[in-house]
């Protein structure tokens, strides 16, 4: 069942790639005597090989005829294979090679949509689509590891898109929001804790670092990125008593919240993207936490451009966010690859430095980090 698919490890890990081309969705109809891959709208042209190949794996992986094979599926999951599965159930190999014998081979058409695969590292393929059927939607990623026995899926994880598929804002054009309020979408102010505490369940310790790397020098203006809620922005504020906040989201409830949670007398606060031209430095700390990540490549190193060029002399950045860890193992938070586009450290390092400032990590556990910035002390350097 391996023969036709490319095997090899990849040369070089791409930024990040999206194999769908122009057209987003991918379709496969699945029938009685198995999935009709020959069904799927995939833009070959736009599309990188491999990934492609590795797409193809994961769906032989939904079609029942493969499913019902021992051996077939077995020769497509790697020997430490496991599984969180949509109920919560932590499935390994052995028991979900049982669990696809055993079912039934039911003929409800399964649809197959915004299927997305990118590089998480040489030889590591993130999968994540969304499935629908009858009485089911579910939102899945898949990690593929590329071995010398082929690609294997080493990690599955099927989650009920009713608790995930509002999480995250659509792009919004930029200029569509104002005052007057625009698109707004997911990030509900009264479930944000939960959902931080279920899907980041080191958010505490995320926030306690970038507050103490953020606090290591007194600031007398201060950028949010991302402010959400403003409860980071709350502790980073007491951290400088004498400094004037600024804060930017493009989600109207939670600036409300964070209107409520910060001391309107030394706050500002805008409904704007990241994308879009940041507010009137100079700003002595610039803060992020948990809202770059849904910034793609490019995005992060203009918005990364844009912050050395807000900061003053000396000035610091404090990002703290979701990183792609070097071990998949290390993957905690759920991502959908899709809004939630996280990128390796080193690269964040990298594009920080080609902004001309000068980084270390403050602070790093699995798939979480903490980067200090500095712009230099005088504007030759
Ligand atoms: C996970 S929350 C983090 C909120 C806050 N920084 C914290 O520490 O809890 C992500 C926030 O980023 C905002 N966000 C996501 N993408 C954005 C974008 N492109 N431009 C502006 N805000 C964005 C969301 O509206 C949300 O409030």
């Amino acid at each position: 069942m391996w023969n036709g698919f490319a095997t090899q490890r990849p040369a070089a890990t791409p930024d990040k790639i999206v194999i769908v081309g122009p057209r987003q969705n991918v379709h496969l109809q699945q029938s009685r005597g198995g999935a009709t891959l020959s069904g799927v709208d995939v833009d070959v042209a736009e599309t990188e090989v491999e990934l492609r190949d590795v797409i193809a794996l994961e769906l032989r992986l939904l079609d029942p005829v493969v499913r019902a094979s021992r051996e077939d599926v077995a020769a497509l999951l790697a020997e430490d294979f496991y599984e969180f599965g949509r109920s919560g159930t932590v499935w390994d190999r052995a028991s979900i090679i049982d669990l696809m014998a055993s079912a039934d081979s039911s003929d409800e058409p399964v649809t197959v949509e915004d299927v997305h695969a990118r590089w998480v590292a040489p030889g590591v393929a993130l999968v994540t689509y969304r499935t629908r059927n009858r009485s089911r939607g579910t939102l899945r990623s898949s990690l593929w590891r590329a071995g010398e026995h082929g690609w294997k899926v080493v990690f599955h994880q099927g989650t009920d898109t009713g608790v995930v598929t509002q999480r995250c804002p659509p792009p919004i054009e930029a200029g569509t929001l104002g005052a007057a309020g625009g698109p707004e979408f997911g990030w509900d102010p009264q479930t944000y804790m939960a959902l931080m505490a279920e899907e980041v369940p080191d958010y505490p310790a995320l926030q306690d670092q970038l507050v103490a790397a953020a606090g290591e020098a007194p600031a007398t203006k201060v950028l949010d990125l991302g402010i959400g809620n403003g409860v980071t922005a709350r502790q980073v504020a007491q951290a400088h008593p004498g400094a004037r906040l600024v804060g930017i989201d493009s989600n109207a409830d939670m600036l409300t919240a964070a209107d409520a949670a910060l001391d309107p007398t030394r706050t500002e606060l805008h409904q704007r993207r990241l994308e879009d031209p940041l507010p009137t430095g100079p700003f002595d700390l610039v803060v992020s936490m948990l809202a770059v990540h849904h910034l793609d490549s490019p995005g992060k190193a203009d918005l990364f451009a844009r912050v050395a060029a807000a900061l003053a002399p000396g000035g610091r950045f404090v990002l703290a966010d979701l990183v792609v860890p070097d071990d998949p193992v290390d993957v905690v938070t759920p991502i959908d690859g899709v809004m939630d586009t996280p990128s390796p450290l080193d690269e964040q390092l990298h594009w920080l430095q080609q902004a001309g400032l000068r980084t270390r990590v403050a602070w790093q556990h699995r798939d979480l980090a903490v980067v200090v910035a500095e712009a230099p002390e005088t504007v030759d350097g």
